[in-house]
């Protein structure tokens, strides 16, 4: 066989390019050659290992609900409006007291030195260098969130995974709101996590030994670390925050309204891209009677999903006030560091910009649910 195909040239090169993402062009493209977000996937999926790409990658099971966050997208048309005056299109706004010039943000994601060494460090310098986007710092960071706060220059909000003693979770929130952190992000959808992909590349020996997790005791697999979960507890939380706080991973009406009920300053619609409960609906179907149930009286952001300046844009006409970002800037990252988060921020901001242009609505606010025309199945 080696011998074969030290005599093939041809068939030598048809298996190179079969591991080759690039396939044509095997060689890196420059940061200015990437047109859209989209691009910047094979770029990471090149320059990081297997198991870290993977990683980033996943979503929960059949991964039927990662598939139906982009598929929802494509159920909801924009309306054009030709020929109107809407210069300048304004993009400020201003959400639970942090300015952003656009409305978009960093959805918090766990462990960024996976794609590159400087990790959240670079993240937040990208989010930053990119019109000072805020950027939600996960818990699960490779960094404390003291250090990448001292680096930020752009606002940081903090994401908790809570903890079963309020006093743990005291300690935590008041060490990140003294670093700096504006807002409170409480995650609630990830009480049973389980990482196939992870489990199979780990069978295949692709994740290096020393970072391998058991498995949990229990006859099924179910981790047992975030099963205590309850409302009571979130308002305890809601107690000792002294910045706002939202809960992120809602997608039902019902959980909406029991946010208001806890006191919660904003409601976070997010399926955690496809990685919580598989067959869940796509955020941007359950997001109207979401926002409706909230009556205006908190804000809704939104996340899963979003890799268009139109997915933005529609995002905001259904209701949200602003839309996160959770692979795109992974892939940034992965693919060249703090420049690639700034560049793919700026892209998706350009498009959202374009979109308003078209939909003739130079201001968020004038961007309402008549820019829309929904055919959710
Ligand atoms: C996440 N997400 C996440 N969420 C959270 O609250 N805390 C965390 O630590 C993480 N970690 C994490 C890691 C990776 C690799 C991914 C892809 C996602 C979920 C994240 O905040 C967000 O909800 C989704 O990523 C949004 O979907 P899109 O934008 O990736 O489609």
């Amino acid at each position: 066989m080696a011998g074969f195909l030290a005599g093939s040239p041809w068939l030598r090169s048809q298996l190179r390019s079969q591991q080759d993402p690039f396939r044509d062009h095997s060689r890196i493209p420059g940061l200015n050659e990437l047109v859209t977000v989209f691009d910047f996937e094979p770029v990471a999926y090149a320059k990081v290992p297997r198991y870290n790409y993977d990683y980033t990658a996943y979503g929960t099971d059949s991964e039927f609900t990662l598939r139906r966050n982009r598929e929802a997208f494509d159920w909801v048309e924009l309306i054009p409006n030709r020929v109107l005056d809407i210069s300048p299109i304004r993009t400020a706004t201003e959400i639970l007291g942090t300015k952003m010039d656009f409305p978009i943000m960093v959805s918090p994601s766990a462990g960024h030195t996976m794609l590159h060494p400087d990790g959240e460090l670079a993240t937040c310098q990208g989010a930053a260098a990119a019109s000072n986007t805020p950027y939600i710092v996960s818990n699960n960071s490779s960094f404390p969130f003291e250090k990448i706060a001292a680096a930020a220059k752009a606002p940081l909000w903090f994401q908790l995974y809570p903890k079963l003693e309020l006093d743990d979770n005291r300690d935590v929130l008041d060490r990140v709101q003294a670093a700096g952190a504006r807002a409170v992000v409480v995650t609630i959808d990830q009480q049973a996590a389980q990482y196939e992909r992870i489990l199979h590349d780990r069978n295949l020996t692709t994740r290096p030994p020393a970072t391998r997790r058991a498995a949990p005791k229990n006859p099924y697999r179910l981790q047992e670390s975030r099963l205590f979960y309850t409302w009571k507890l979130l308002e305890q939380i809601r107690g000792v925050c002294k910045v706002p706080m939202l809960a992120k991973g809602i997608l039902t009406a019902e959980d909406a309204k029991q946010c208001l009920e806890c006191g919660l300053d904003g409601v976070y619609v997010s399926n955690h891209g496809g990685r919580s409960l598989d067959y869940s609906p796509a955020t941007l179907e359950v997001l109207p009677e979401i926002v409706d149930a909230v009556g205006g009286k908190v804000p809704v952001i939104f996340d899963s999903g979003v890799r268009r300046g139109t997915d933005a844009l529609k995002a905001l006409a259904l209701g949200a006030r602003a839309v996160c970002l959770g692979r795109v800037p992974r892939w940034g990252l992965g693919a060249y560091g703090a420049p690639g988060v700034q560049r793919i921020l700026e892209i998706l901001q350009a498009e959202l910009v374009r979109g308003m242009a078209y939909t003739g609505r130079p201001t968020l606010a004038s961007i309402d649910r008549t820019i829309v025309r929904t055919d959710f199945p």
